[in-house]
């Protein structure tokens, strides 16, 4: 029997307030259509949160037990420490910056990567199911149901359905333990066989798996970055819903004219345009009155570690806190729920609507296929749609089928999206 806290859910789910943030004098040169833009950006962020700078009460989630399967060990997921919700310092004392060393696994995925560097997981890389749905809440202030839905992505992808554990790079023994060889060794999450499960092509800042030398996913692109960073300073520097569409949209078309083996498929990559959204919905700082700084390029490249060369060239440095000028960053007010992100997901790709498929013969050979965006789409409608492919396009093992059905029930995402 899986139990969770209804707390955790009701504040998930907790209503949104209105508010405009005000303006740096540096957007007050925008042309009136641009500030129009921004303005509504602002809107948008305001209204997720204003709770004021308070520390909700620590919640201790019970171990989620995943229904036994005959001839294995039973599977309990325990967190490692007790979560709280709400503005807060990060990091705290027991979780100081370091940068990794040379045996660490590091990939593409910027989240994976500071949690990391801030040892709130592995700060060798080599994390677990557990301390992956305590990290994404307690350090980056996701809500239970959006951290538990990304950590069965990462079932699907690249956990060992006996240890639980998963590397954040490339394929690492470090993953296995006495039972793992009753199931093939799993890649790492940005390892060429975990190619299409999670990791997709067209990165913020990520060479395309086809162009590495080791077909991996976490090799960093300076003139990718400098593409996106144009792109932002068409949006008075800052790096927002309008921006995220537009990165998209330029990323599928250098996806299809350059990248022979180009996947644009609707389902990973609608997780795609989710995951970009982090850019404005919880890398920057949150305010004392709940609202969050902007997310400007200074800010999203601290975080993503895009380091500035001065030369139009950027380097990968190891990724930190965009903290303010009393030096500290916080955590969000109210956790980010698998529903904000959708919404924001969908109103991204609103901007520019593709149509998804593959190229089919080299570049330029783009064949429509699968699943097509449709402006009518509701966020359930996304989210199930999501939640059915969990299983159903490359199946994991039982085991694994069972952990993803164990993290869904747990943070309540078929009953809360109707599914
Ligand atoms: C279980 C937790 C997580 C897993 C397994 C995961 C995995 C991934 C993967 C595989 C990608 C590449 C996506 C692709 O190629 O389509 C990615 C991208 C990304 N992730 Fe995570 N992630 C997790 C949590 C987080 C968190 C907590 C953040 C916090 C901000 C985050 C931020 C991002 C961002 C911004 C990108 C886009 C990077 C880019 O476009 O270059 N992730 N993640």
């Amino acid at each position: 029997m899986v139990r969770i806290s209804l707390s955790i859910l009701s504040l998930a789910l907790c209503g949104c307030v209105r508010r405009v943030a005000s303006f740096p004098s540096m957007l007050d040169s925008l042309p009136p259509s641009l500030r129009e833009i921004v303005d509504r950006e602002h809107q948008s962020i305001g209204r997720i949160e204003k709770r004021q700078g308070q520390v909700a009460p620590p919640l201790n989630i019970p171990p989620i037990i995943v229904p036994p399967i005959p001839g294995l060990p039973s599977i309990n997921i325990t967190l490692p420490g007790v979560v709280t919700t709400g503005r807060k310092a990060i990091p705290d004392s027991a979780h100081p910056f370091a940068a990794p060393g040379p045996t660490d696994q590091r990939g593409g995925c910027p989240g994976l990567n500071i949690m990391a560097n801030y040892g709130y997981i592995n700060r060798n890389g080599i994390t677990d199911v557990g301390e992956l749905l305590y990290a994404q809440q307690e350090m980056l202030g996701f809500a239970l149901d959006f951290a538990a839905f990304l950590v069965a992505l990462g079932v699907k992808s690249s956990v060992d359905p006996t240890t639980l554990k998963m590397s954040i790079g490339t394929t690492d023994s470090r993953t296995s333990g006495p039972l793992s060889g009753l199931f093939p060794q799993v890649p790492g999450l940005f390892s060429y066989p975990a190619h299409t499960k999670y990791e997709v092509d067209g990165s913020l800042a990520y060479t395309d798996e086809c162009f590495t030398s080791d077909h991996s996913g976490g090799h960093f692109n300076s003139t990718i970055w400098a593409i996106n960073v144009a792109i932002a300073q068409t949006y008075g520097g800052l790096m927002n819903i309008e921006f995220n569409g537009d990165a998209r949209y330029a990323a599928y078309q250098r996806c299809v004219s350059q990248n022979p083996t180009c996947t644009w498929q609707f389902e990973p990559q609608l997780i795609f345009y989710g995951g970009e959204t982090f850019t404005w919905t919880s890398i920057p700082s949150t305010k004392e009155d709940g609202t969050r700084e902007h997310a400007t390029i200074d800010v999203v490249s601290t975080f993503i570690g895009a380091h500035d060369n001065g030369d139009g060239t950027y380097s990968h440095v190891p990724e930190r806190l965009p903290v303010g000028s009393d030096g500290l960053w916080y955590r969000r007010s109210i956790p980010l729920t698998l529903g904000e992100v959708g919404e924001q997901g969908l109103a991204s790709i609103s901007r520019h609507p593709v149509q998804f498929g593959v190229n089919s013969n080299g570049v330029n050979t783009f064949l429509v296929s699968g699943t097509q965006f449709s402006p009518t789409m509701t966020v359930n409608a996304l989210v199930c749609l999501l939640v059915a492919t969990l299983n159903a396009q490359t199946p994991p093992t039982l085991p694994g089928q069972r952990i993803i059905d164990a993290l869904l029930n747990a943070a309540g995402i078929r009953t809360t999206y109707g599914c």
